[in-house]
């Protein structure tokens, strides 16, 4: 990467106080910048945080986004769909487009208390008429269905004419991002096919179809304008577009407001989707603007109760915290099993919109503990593609399960990287990790019952198959796969993917045990459909004894697999001056024979197991791997963090800390408003703040709590939900901590 191409943002463009981000000042060099950071979303959809009369160099930079829409863009490969834009609006002032005016006194608000966003500024026309505008947008928590905008435009000298056009814009295209993070793409897809609009004075309604696979969506809206305005409404139907003309005289000193209230539906709401749209507006109708802010902003009034942390140290901490935490519940479907969250979340169309193992790993912990239902929707997802994980392994000429790198609406894989696609197989045992965690912390027996045994038998049966028999050393190795740190090549044991392997190997037959003792019926009707013999299951345990890892016993040491060490050394100072990822400036192939970490491995491993790991051999781990990380990867710096304090290495963990938890807040890898928030780093940087420095560990044994507070934090507040109870845990610097019992649920 040249320097050039860095995003030029400055840094010092965003107030972040402890419920806002406040953005000052109307720049171009941070306008696609704040429109990341902006983004909006109920789970549901997602929209980027551009201004509703924005303009944008092209349609496909206006995106809204649908929780598990995705279309085919080629054979087996989707894209998640840009759906149309409903918030497509222009304001006239004496016939002059407000865009083409001057600005003065622009503000940019983000509440996090109630999900709004606001902007605000002047526009001076050539005549030097002052109009202040202010427009609110928010995407429904009440309903998710249904978003509504407000335009506030109020005639500070004079007396004009105002015209508003809205409506919903249909001419919305894709950029499929390529999966490699080297190569623009340049070449736009039109999801679209057939596209019905209509409108009628205040309403209007947009159906649209998908060319391949006819997915649809229809959106309404409808504008609510006080009667007093004595407004002329026409209809403005045109190509692809349905929207209203709203023309009315604007006095000097009065201000008016006009809502136009959203809602949406598509093709995985059900039939008649039609019907579905209308019956939500409706509902919009009768709420209007301020009834359905009230109704979301108790619902994130819920939300905050059990996911807040609250932290004695800077506001700008505390600002920074909760966005991390408001940006990852804005994009979880929540309530939708058969979606997931993907790297960008619905924020951005990078990496196709797919999920990874950052949501079982990175995203999960956060839910499992302060919301344990939607948790459990992510897990349902991977149950409800457990078939596509079969049939994914007979791809591979293997049999049981094999979950596929990226994900979308279905569970083939959607990485094209040959060797990324193909041998990053991790994933399979990260999604089994992050079941028995959330059976663990949950003890929701009936989940292990219903759907995980049959997941951990399926997965069970393909790593026994994925493993590779030595006859002649009588142990089992596991060759050609790549573990998290992407930069190790295509190598033999990596570490962190065959300890997890093992533990996915070892849950099946625990849970083969449970199943046998507790629901003898329900384990003879699954023992059929998965025609599981007792056979099988010895070999399971042969490799969980046989397995080959490698443990320097000298120098306490796990190594990340056996070619590691004979890489070659490389003074990273030499080549990396600032967070920007390695790859930009030398070769994939170049990097991988270099003794350099993407990302941990083995520290990831310890950062899931710390019962597991004595602290001397956490130390060297740490000691050994850290100087060679180059944090490539946005899930480096939480886990990093985590681990620092642990291990009680304060300044380290704090330095790495204030990476994640500023990584988009502070643009910190440059890429921000090229590509959108980075949703596993927040969910890193949850994990750093309440395993790390609060030092938390739940297991079915209950709650423990061993904290390392920076000094920069004096105390921290929050709740963790155990076993159907909510717990609070306060915390204090120098302190024994509190964890006082709160109530059932
Ligand atoms: C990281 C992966 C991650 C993916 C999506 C890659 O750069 O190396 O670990 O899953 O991004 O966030």
């Amino acid at each position: 990467m040249h320097k050039k191409d860095k995003e030029a943002v400055d840094l010092d463009c965003l107030d972040i106080t402890p419920w806002e981000i406040v953005a000052l000042g109307a720049s171009n060099d941070i306008k696609d910048y704040c429109e990341s950071i902006f983004s909006q979303g109920n789970g549901y959809m997602g929209v980027r945080g551009y201004s509703p009369i924005g303009r944008k160099n092209n349609n496909a930079e206006r995106t809204t986004f649908i929780s598990g829409f995705f279309e085919y863009i080629r054979p087996g490969i989707t894209d998640m769909v840009n759906q149309p834009d409903f918030a497509a609006s222009k304001i006239f002032i004496n016939g002059t487009d407000i865009n083409e005016m001057s600005v003065a006194d622009y503000k940019q608000v983000l509440n996090m208390k109630d999900g709004t966003v606001l902007w605000s500024y002047t526009v001076l026309d050539k005549e030097n008429r002052r109009t202040q505008i202010r427009i609110i947008r928010f995407l429904s928590m009440g309903n998710k269905h249904t978003a509504a905008i407000r335009f506030e435009v109020f005639p500070e000298n004079h007396n004009s004419s105002i015209i508003l056009e809205t409506g919903i814009d249909g001419n919305v295209i894709n950029l499929p991002i390529a999966d490699n993070q080297l190569s623009d793409n340049t070449q736009f897809v039109n999801m679209w096919g057939k596209i019905n609009s209509s409108s009628i004075g205040k309403k209007g309604s947009i159906t649209a179809e998908t060319i391949y696979s006819n997915r649809i969506t229809t959106m309404e809206y409808y504008i609510n304008i006080p009667k007093e305005y004595k407004a002329v409404i026409e209809a403005d139907t045109k190509d692809n577009y349905t929207g209203s003309i709203i023309k009315f005289s604007g006095m000097q000193g009065n201000r008016y407001v006009i809502d136009k209230l959203i809602s949406v539906a598509n093709y995985r709401d059900g039939e008649n989707i039609g019907d579905i749209a209308q019956n939500h507006l409706e509902q919009c109708i009768k709420f209007g603007f301020d009834g359905m802010l009230v109704e979301s902003k108790k619902v994130w009034q819920r939300i905050w109760e059990h996911s807040d942390v609250k932290v004695e140290s800077s506001q700008e901490l505390q600002g920074a915290i909760r966005y991390n935490i408001f940006q990852l519940i804005q994009s979880d479907p929540s309530d939708d099993p058969y979606a997931s969250i993907g790297a960008r979340g619905l924020m951005h169309g990078r990496y196709k919109g797919c999920y990874f193992w950052d949501t079982e790993i990175f995203m999960l912990p956060l839910f499992l503990n302060t919301n344990p239902e939607a948790a459990r929707n992510l897990l349902l997802y991977r149950y409800n593609t457990l078939e596509d994980a079969m049939e994914s392994a007979k791809r591979f000429s293997l049999k049981g399960a094999r979950y596929s790198w990226m994900s979308s609406d279905t569970g083939f894989e959607q990485c094209e990287t040959w060797d990324t696609g193909c041998c990053e197989i991790h994933i399979t045992a990260d999604i089994v990790y992050a079941i028995g965690r959330y059976i663990e912390q949950t003890g929701d027996i009936n989940f292990l019952k219903d759907y995980a045994s049959e997941i951990y038998i399926q997965t069970a049966r393909y790593w026994k198959e994925r493993f590779t028999y030595d006859e002649q050393k009588d142990c089992y190795n596991l060759i050609h796969v790549k573990g998290p740190d992407e930069y190790c090549g295509v190598t033999i044991n990596n570490f962190y993917t065959v300890k997890m392997a093992l533990h996915n190997l070892t849950l099946a037959l625990d849970s083969i045990k449970l199943m046998e003792k507790e629901f003898p019926e329900k384990w003879e009707s699954l023992r059929e459909k998965t025609q599981l013999v007792k056979d099988e299951t010895k070999k399971w345990q042969d490799i969980i004894d046989k397995a080959v890892t490698y443990y320097d016993k000298d120098r306490e040491l796990w190594i990340q697999d056996p070619i590691f060490e004979g890489l070659e050394p490389i003074d990273i100072g030499a080549y990396k001056d600032d967070n920007i990822p390695l790859y930009h400036k030398l070769s994939y192939d170049r990097l991988q024979r270099y003794q350099v970490l993407k990302q941990p491995d083995v520290l990831m491993y310890m950062a899931l197991f710390p019962e597991e790991m004595p602290r001397n051999q956490m130390l060297a781990a740490w000691n050994y791997y850290e100087p060679k990380t180059l944090h490539d990867s946005t899930l480096s710096f939480g886990i990093h963090a985590l681990i620092a304090a642990r291990l009680g290495l304060r300044k380290e963990a704090w330095r790495y800390f204030n990476k994640s938890i500023f990584l988009d807040l502070k643009n910190l890898m440059s890429n921000t408003a090229k590509e959108g928030i980075h949703t596993a780093a927040l969910g890193a940087s949850w994990q750093a703040l309440i395993f790390g420095f609060a030092g938390v560990w739940i297991n079915s044994q209950g709650i423990s709590c061993e904290p390392n507070l920076p000094e920069d934090i004096q105390s921290m507040q929050f709740k963790i939900c155990y076993k159907s109870a909510i717990y609070e845990l306060i915390i204090k610097y120098g302190k024994k901590p509190e964890i006082n019992f709160l109530y059932s649920i």
